[in-house]
């Protein structure tokens, strides 16, 4: 059984195959897909999924990228989703200085809030970083001292140096579509080195399909390919990779 730990089945391209998109993931045993917002619609769409289908959940947050447009009332729309069981993290959240880097206090004010919701609900962070890793870093292990920090780094594409620095502050490090990537070095050597009981995988659809379909459509169903590749690396068999990836995220989402 897998877990697709971020999904953007909210994502305008599924909005006419959402259906056959979740039977063809469910039917290759991808049981549990959490959807991932990242603005407030796509946080609206990300809770309507979840609540009407079994082992989908949402996650509610707001990306750096599309920060310029957010207001505080848009947070407490995210913190009105998070008292709701079908919500079971904050994000996506994080920093963007690859696409954005205008906005760059403002991205780091509301990453801040949305680790304050995290510690108040107690749903972990799915935490987005491009180009931002330091800044990134010295954020998270400020809040990493109250012992109340819990989240993913998702997508992780940083080197394993910084994967550790990560895992030290209790974070789960999540890996997708760029570990199956012909040219992937630090995702690989990322994979080798996360300690087996910390490590979740994604798709990130529709984005970032792994090879052999890079740059076509994602889907969840190919999060079997994501633990394939891992299963190689680590010289593991892929149910194991599949076992411990499922257990490992209903751990963090405190799925029962
Ligand atoms: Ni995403």
């Amino acid at each position: 059984m897998f877990y697709d730990t971020h999904a953007h089945l909210n994502a305008e391209v599924f909005t006419d195959n959402l259906e056959d998109i979740i039977k063809e993931a469910n039917e290759a045993l991808v049981s549990y897909i959490n959807v991932v917002g990242f603005d407030p619609k796509t946080n609206e769409l990300a809770n309507k999924i979840a609540k009407t289908h079994e082992f989908i959940y949402a996650s509610s947050g707001l990306h750096p990228v599309d920060i310029e447009n957010i207001s505080l009332s848009h947070l407490k729309e995210v913190e009105d989703y998070l008292k709701q069981d079908v919500t079971v993290a904050v994000g996506e959240c994080g920093l963007d200085y690859y696409w954005n880097k205008e906005t760059k206090a403002k991205q780091i004010k509301y990453f801040k809030k949305q680790i304050e919701l995290s510690k108040k609900y107690q749903k972990p962070l799915i935490i987005h970083v491009r180009d931002a890793i330091q800044d990134a870093y010295d954020i998270l292990y400020e809040a990493s001292k109250d012992g109340l920090l819990q989240g993913v780094m998702h997508c992780f594409s940083g080197s394993k140096e910084m994967a550790l620095e990560f895992l030290d502050l209790g974070l789960y490090i999540s890996l997708g579509g760029p570990v199956t990537f012909k040219n992937a070095v630090e995702p690989i050597e990322v994979a080798k080195i996360v300690p087996i009981d910390k490590l979740l995988i994604e798709t990130d659809c529709p984005y970032l399909a792994p090879h052999p379909y890079r740059g076509k459509l994602n889907k969840p169903v190919y999060v079997k390919i994501v633990a394939e590749a891992i299963a190689s690396i680590r010289e593991m068999n892929i149910e194991d990779v599949a076992t411990y990836t499922t257990n490992n995220a209903k751990k963090l989402f405190k799925l029962n």
